[in-house]
């Protein structure tokens, strides 16, 4: 029997790499996106076949985490098998800029794809995109038994979301399991979070297109793994026995001045030379280190993670380097187009 699964966020980074894995192991795949004045599926655009193809194993629909009507008519005709809930306003420093579309996102979207599961009665296994965010203040390292305490309104929001899922779990029985993933980074990454804002200016200055980059706070200390062996850990959370919570980390933390140091060197550049501070990309209240263990996922899934925050930093900025040298001219004017819309427009452009 074809698995069927659901994925909202499927236009992200980990809702891309998690639409190819699944589709690799076979399954039927439909993933939500959001209704948009110009095409937001190029992650995905790869993966697309016409529906009217006897071949068509994706299947598109529009929705969005605040419709939660919606969302159970969805459910309720789709049927999945597995519930990828990966939607969310994900970047941390927006969400102090938008903290209430943030809490109806990322906080409540989650309790209305819940009551779509539960009003469906459909019969699924449902993830729960949870968030090493969640430890905040509390110091390294972390695990499930670790105490939350989120600094961001994102991470209070998902702070919800984790409670509200365990409570589904056991008010009514549903497979419910939070995946607590630690960042994780790829070519892929959207191009406002450090690692991915780091590799594409050393691509741009490497070819003589820029000459410095403006960063915030770079003492901080994340433990950076790579997103498509991360997408596997969700999916055998939802393959086990029972559900539980888990975290998902390399165990390894550098700081953002080592990936900068590290990214910089891999294209023969000295960072010093390029990297300027700039006050706006600090937050209100920072998360200074995430470092996780890992231990439950490795002995109850069986997974472990190979690729750490060095090695994805030179992954990274060779992906970049080549993603510049195929684009051509149409990215050397996006790149300058945003450095515009930077300086201009003062705090639209929050990285
Ligand atoms: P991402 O690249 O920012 O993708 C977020 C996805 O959510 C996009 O597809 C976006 O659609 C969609 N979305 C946003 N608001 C929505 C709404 N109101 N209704 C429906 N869809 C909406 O995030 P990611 O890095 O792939 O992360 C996936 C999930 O894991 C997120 O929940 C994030 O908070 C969580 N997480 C990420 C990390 C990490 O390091 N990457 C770590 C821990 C947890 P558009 O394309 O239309 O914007
Ligand atoms: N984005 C950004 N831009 N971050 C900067 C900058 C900058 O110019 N300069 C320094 N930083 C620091 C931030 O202050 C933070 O401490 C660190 O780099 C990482 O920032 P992000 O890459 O924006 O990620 P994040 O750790 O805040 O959040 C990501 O990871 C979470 C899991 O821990 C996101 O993917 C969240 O969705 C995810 O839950």
């Amino acid at each position: 029997m074809t698995k069927r699964a659901l994925i909202t966020g499927v236009t992200g980074q980990d809702g891309s790499y998690m639409a190819e894995f699944l589709l690799g192991k076979g399954y039927e795949v439909h993933g939500l996106i959001r209704r948009a004045s110009t095409f937001n599926t190029s992650r995905i655009d790869h993966l697309y076949v016409d529906p009217h193809s006897p071949d068509a194993r994706l299947f598109l629909h529009y929705g969005d985490l605040s419709d939660g009507a919606r969302l159970t008519t969805l459910l309720a005709a789709i049927k999945p098998d597995e519930v990828y809930n990966l939607a969310a306003q994900s970047h941390v420093r927006v969400s102090f800029e938008e903290p209430e579309h943030t809490a109806d996102t990322t906080g409540t979207g989650t309790i209305r794809m819940l009551e779509a599961v539960r009003l469906s009665g459909i019969q699924t296994r449902f993830y729960q995109a949870s968030s090493s965010e969640l430890y905040g203040a509390t110091p390294p390292l972390q695990n499930e038994d670790t105490p939350f305490y989120p600094r961001s309104p994102y991470g209070a929001a998902k702070l919800y979301s984790f409670w509200i899922t365990k409570n589904y779990r056991e008010a009514y029985g549903i497979f419910a399991v939070n995946g607590i993933l630690f960042n994780h980074e790829s070519p892929r990454r959207g191009e406002t979070f450090v690692t991915r804002k780091i590799t594409r200016a050393v691509a741009a200055i490497k070819a003589g297109m820029q000459d410095y980059v403006y960063m915030g706070n770079l003492d901080a200390v994340r433990d950076w793994g790579y997103a498509p062996e991360y997408v596997e850990a969700m999916w055998r959370m939802l393959q086990a026995d029972e559900p539980d919570d888990y975290v998902v980390a390399t165990g390894e933390g550098i700081t953002v001045r080592e990936f900068l140091q590290t990214a910089f060197e891999h294209a023969g550049l000295n960072w010093e030379d390029h990297v300027r501070f700039d006050e706006r990309y600090l937050r209100p209240t920072e998360v200074d280190a995430l470092i996780g263990d890992a231990s439950r996922a490795r002995n109850k899934l069986d997974w472990v993670p190979t690729i750490r925050g060095k090695e994805l930093a030179r992954l990274m900025v060779d992906a970049d380097i080549e993603a510049l040298e195929h684009a051509g001219r149409p990215w050397i004017d996006k790149v300058q187009l945003d450095s515009w819309a930077t300086s201009v427009v003062h705090g639209a452009a929050e990285q």
